[in-house]
């Protein structure tokens, strides 16, 4: 049994876990998240901003993850990091305190990319949340449609060819007036509207459509966006919550059809989902009911879980860590960065 401390830095969440165990038998002892609640103020996240708050919490966070695990420095086997995609001096703030962690204990270190967390997180609250299953990270600025054959096999399908779906969601808000970070304001605005009022066109959604098409599996927001900022200019704000709707059941309908697309390509009877979108009850229960009638499973993360958190980060470092990956003193952070493991054949 090893027991990992998981570091997370990349945006505005400062955040530490403690896990233990090994293999998919993995138990959460421990998850602290503190959200950076300045960036409201912007509304979106100030970089800068971002990397000193994390410097001032990270110390305390991290202390308070082991207090809640009930451990010490001492007991820590390990210690797995998000350095990429990300906040650049955001990272660094995780980075820098987990090599100085690991060099000062003698301990490994693991560099950990956030979306490959992001599709562990399912896994830490549902057992059944493993390979082989298709996966959909839908976060602030990724959307990745996989095929996970195993842990450690990625398999990209589709991802945007423009937005993220959670950018997309932040850029409507801000339309409607709502404040940052979106999606949830969204969410619940589009549940009091009216579904027939504005039909938004599903983008990237052809009828005629095949596998080999370059555009069967990638999705396109902006599109979607522009319509709704033309729809708002016409628009009165008794309006907003029906142009929510409108741009909700578009966003939805598209992430749905392009994962059942993969689902029955690949034969996968799972489907996970991940990242910040993931914690949109709508999506989670529109993709079950879809998959549900062709006997499929979603598995979908607690809101805790599918926004930026430690655990996930943990998670997948023990993987990494018991494939004997080991980061090295110079392990660097990167704005961007492919997801590890990726297949071609
Ligand atoms: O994964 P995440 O915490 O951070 C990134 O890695 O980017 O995702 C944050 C994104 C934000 O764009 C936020 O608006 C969106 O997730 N989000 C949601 C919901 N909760 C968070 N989008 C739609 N519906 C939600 N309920
Ligand atoms: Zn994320």
């Amino acid at each position: 049994m090893t027991r990992i401390l998981g570091i997370e830095t990349s945006c505005d969440e400062t955040s530490a876990a403690v896990l233990s165990g090994s293999g998919d038998d993995v138990r959460t002892e421990s998850l602290v998240i503190l959200s950076q609640d300045v960036h409201r103020v912007f509304g979106g996240v100030v970089p800068e901003i971002a990397s000193r708050q994390h410097l001032t919490a990270i110390v305390p966070v991290v202390q308070r993850a082991l207090d809640d695990a009930g451990a010490t420095l001492a007991d820590i086997d390990a210690v797995a990091v998000t350095n990429t995609p990300g906040l650049v001096g955001a990272l660094l703030v995780g980075v820098s305190f987990a090599k100085s962690l690991a060099f000062g204990r003698g301990i490994p270190a693991v560099g950990v990319h956030h979306m490959e967390g992001h599709l562990f997180a399912t896994a830490l609250e549902h057992s059944d949340a493993v390979p082989p299953f298709t996966g959909l990270l839908v976060s602030g600025g990724h959307t990745l449609l996989l095929d996970v054959e195993a842990w450690g096999r990625y398999r990209l399908l589709g991802r945007t060819r423009d937005d993220a779906a959670g950018e997309a969601f932040d850029k409507v808000a801000k339309l409607l007036g709502l404040p940052y970070p979106g999606g949830p304001h969204v969410e619940s605005l589009a549940r009091s509207g009216n579904p027939d009022r504005f039909r938004f066109a599903r983008p990237m959604l052809r009828r005629n459509q095949q596998p080999g098409d370059d555009d069967y599996y990638d999705v396109s927001f902006s599109g979607l966006k522009t319509a709704v900022l033309h729809a708002v200019r016409a628009a009165t704000p008794d309006d907003f919550a029906d142009i929510a709707r409108g741009f909700h059941d578009a966003l939805i309908e598209t992430l749905v059809e392009k994962t059942w697309r993969a689902a029955k390509e690949f034969g996968r009877t799972r489907i996970v989902l991940g990242g910040g979108v993931a914690g949109n009850r709508t999506l989670v229960a529109a993709m079950q009911t879809r998959m549900g009638r062709a006997g499929a499973t979603v598995y979908a993360p607690s809101a805790r879980l599918a926004t930026d958190n430690a655990a996930m980060i943990a998670r997948a470092g023990l993987f990494h860590l018991e494939r004997g990956d080991r980061a090295p003193l110079d392990l660097n952070a990167f704005a961007s960065h492919p997801i590890p493991g990726l297949v071609t054949t």
